[in-house]
């Protein structure tokens, strides 16, 4: 059964680009409700784990480079079918394959610095959420 959370980070791209307000209504406007939310910057070890499964694409290095290179938006949403219906807000990694109207599509440089992350699945949602944020620090 789909749980209604999910996770996402606002990448170091979209902070830098002055993007956080816009895409953070985007959000809202979607009918995501912010349950946790925190402006931080991932550590090499965090940003690591965070995309461990990566590790053995040729990517996974300027990964882990672009995603500690500046401060970051992480947040837990909330909204029934919440990790699907999140995905197709944000779109398709690669922006030039973004649909019209998605964050993405408005937002992202290119397709590994792509503006924003949303989980993939309840399980990771759950395990993300987890990994950024004590139960006190959720709402
Ligand atoms: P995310 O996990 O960040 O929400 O992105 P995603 O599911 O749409 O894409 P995923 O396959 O999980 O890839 C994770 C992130 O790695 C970077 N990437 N770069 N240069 C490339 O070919 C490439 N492919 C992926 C992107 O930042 C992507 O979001
Ligand atoms: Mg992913």
């Amino acid at each position: 059964m789909a749980t209604n959370r999910t996770f996402t980070m606002l990448k170091p791209d979209a902070i830098e680009n002055g993007h956080m307000g816009k895409i953070l209504d985007m959000i809202i406007q979607a009918g995501f409700q912010i349950k946790a939310m925190k402006y931080t910057r991932l550590t090499v070890d965090q940003a690591k784990k965070f995309y461990e499964v990566h590790a053995e694409r040729p990517f996974y290095g300027e990964l882990v480079e672009y995603m500690t290179s500046g401060p970051i938006v992480a947040a837990i949403l909330e909204k029934d079918n919440a990790v699907a219906d999140f995905r197709a807000l944000i779109g398709s990694t690669d922006p030039a394959e973004a649909a019209e109207g998605t964050i993405r599509k408005a937002f992202a440089e290119s397709k590994g610095r792509n503006a924003v992350h949303g989980s993939d699945s309840d399980e990771n949602a759950a395990i993300e959420g987890e990994f950024h944020f004590g139960a006190n620090e959720i709402f």
